[in-house]
């Protein structure tokens, strides 16, 4: 196994895709690199790309309102995001960027060696639960993951700020997520 700091050096030379080419900087991730808890979205917005840290722009703002309501800081959990570098125009991450970026990923997921997972948004939830997730059902429900982790994917921060209603049932999940990092 590579440490933490071999891999981030590699990850952060990475030209294995086309998002390489037009990213300004890329976004390895941010927090405890010891952490139980791991946040997983989808790829870097502008703000992300600028800063070259995940979840930085409104809907960052947002995930950390999200992690305060159940006593949680930055420097409790991990964030990283599905794809390193942002994806032009925001769009999503497509297959190839995805496959290539998960190699990252998952060397930050058995390093770090978090207990539990939380998907940001369907994009994650597709990639690491399910390709056929459907966020609007399944969202909150916990599912055994590699390692004898556990998963669960919630509403991403940005389509809350878009749809509040979407909020009251996200507070029930971040209280599932609250008991289970409790219990551990
Ligand atoms: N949205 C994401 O999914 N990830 C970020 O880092 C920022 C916005």
């Amino acid at each position: 196994m590579k440490s933490w700091d071999e891999l981030k050096t590699e990850c952060m030379q990475c030209r294995r895709c086309k998002l390489g080419d037009t990213r300004t900087n890329l976004v390895f991730g941010v927090g405890n690199p010891n952490a139980d808890l791991m946040f997983i979205g989808e790829g870097p917005g502008e703000q992300e790309d600028l800063r070259g840290e995940p979840f930085v722009g409104r809907a960052g703002q947002f995930l950390d309102q999200m992690l305060a309501l159940i006593n949680l800081s930055r420097d409790d959990i991990y964030i990283a995001n599905i794809v390193k570098c942002r994806p032009p125009n925001n769009r999503d991450p497509q297959p190839d960027e995805r496959t290539a970026c998960s190699e990252w990923l998952f060397a930050q997921i058995e390093l770090i060696n978090p207990r539990l997972i939380v998907c940001l948004g369907r994009i994650a939830a597709m990639c690491l639960i399910n390709p056929d997730f459907k966020i609007t059902r399944e969202h909150g429900q916990w599912t055994p993951f590699l390692g004898g982790r556990e998963i669960t994917a919630i509403y991403h921060p940005a389509a809350l700020l878009r749809d509040p209603a979407k909020r009251p049932e996200t507070f029930v999940d971040l209280k599932s997520i609250q008991a289970k990092y409790s219990a551990l």
